[in-house]
């Protein structure tokens, strides 16, 4: 299997390309957001991409969709036969890759749940003993459990480069009560996934959502629990200070650090063994969600 690597519809102009999805514009009030099989690490787009990423990636997204409650989200429509034309003269590109949304105005945060200390929350740890200006008992190591999962946003910027920023820059810009709203959500979906998958012997360590305004309300947009945006750790071979093994992009991230690119330059081609593993592990959790919600 090819991995799809760009997206071309013929005669619909493409709105957006992000690192890994491609957006279109449906009608006033709706986009199509399609996964390609790009796979970006440390803000780059690798020439590489992982057969079938895309796939996977929108089923578990869809799968956590249906089932949160806690608050509204963008779905209009996740089934490729019931898309309108001229999207759906091509399945070839868009079945089981591609959803319709309501368009909303992004919120420009990234809105983090934190359960683990890993990753930047662990780097900041290091070098502050805080994470985001929220300061943590001394000694704790890596990938240790925190006492309460910690909100923490980061600002969403044009260069790529995501900054992680103290709750006072997102209250600062977005107002109390909306920055309020954002972490009470991130932090309740952030529970109600840990204590599902918890039961699939996964650990979710952290995880990223984005939110979006449209008629006045806000809404879960973007993707959600996929292993792009999450860490997903076994859990039976979990041990505080050492680097867990996860089901998520991390074996991408510790195969470049043996490498000698120095994540400013154009990034490398990824080997196959590389590419192979990848896809058993987010096939890996793929099987866990779907068994979450098999019963
Ligand atoms: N319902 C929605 N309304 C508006 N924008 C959305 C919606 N859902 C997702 N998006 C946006 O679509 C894009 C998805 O593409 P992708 O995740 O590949 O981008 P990205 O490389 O992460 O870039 P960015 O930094 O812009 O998010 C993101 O910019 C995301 O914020
Ligand atoms: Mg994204």
């Amino acid at each position: 299997m090819e991995p799809l690597l760009t997206v071309k519809i013929p005669g619909v102009k493409k709105r957006y390309s992000g690192k890994v999805r491609d957006l279109y514009t449906v009608d006033k009030e709706h986009l199509l957001i399609v996964s390609t099989d790009r796979i970006s690490a440390f803000d780059h787009v690798f020439p590489t991409g992982i057969p079938g990423k895309g796939i996977i990636l929108n089923k578990i997204s869809n799968l956590w969709f249906k089932n949160i409650k806690v608050i509204k989200n963008h779905i209009v429509e996740d089934n490729f036969d019931n898309f309108p034309k001229p999207f759906r003269d091509f399945p070839e590109l868009l079945k089981d890759r591609a959803v319709i949304v309501r368009k909303t105005e992004r919120i420009d945060f990234e809105c983090i749940a934190r359960g683990y200390l890993i990753g930047t929350g662990w780097k900041d740890y290091q070098e502050t003993g805080s994470v985001c200006g929220i300061t943590l008992p001394p000694d704790l190591q890596l990938a240790q459990k925190l006492d309460a999962p910690l909100f923490t946003p980061a600002t969403k910027e044009d260069t790529g480069h995501d900054i992680n920023v103290p709750m006072e820059v997102m209250r600062a810009r977005l107002g109390e009560e909306l920055a309020y709203r954002l972490g009470e959500s991130t932090l309740r979906i952030y529970e109600y996934a840990r204590d599902l998958l918890d039961r699939q012997g996964i650990i979710l360590a952290d995880t990223k959502f984005e939110f979006g305004f449209a008629d006045n309300e806000i809404i879960l947009i973007d993707e959600v629990l996929t292993p792009d945006s999450s860490r997903f750790w076994d859990k039976e071979s979990y041990r505080v200070g050492t680097s867990p093994v996860s089901f998520d992009k991390q074996y991408i991230r510790d195969y470049l650090e043996t490498t000698t690119w120095d994540k400013n330059s154009p990034p490398p081609p990824l080997p196959d063994e590389i590419v192979m593993k990848t896809i058993e592990k987010y096939e890996e959790i793929l099987h866990r969600v779907e068994s979450v919600f098999s019963r």
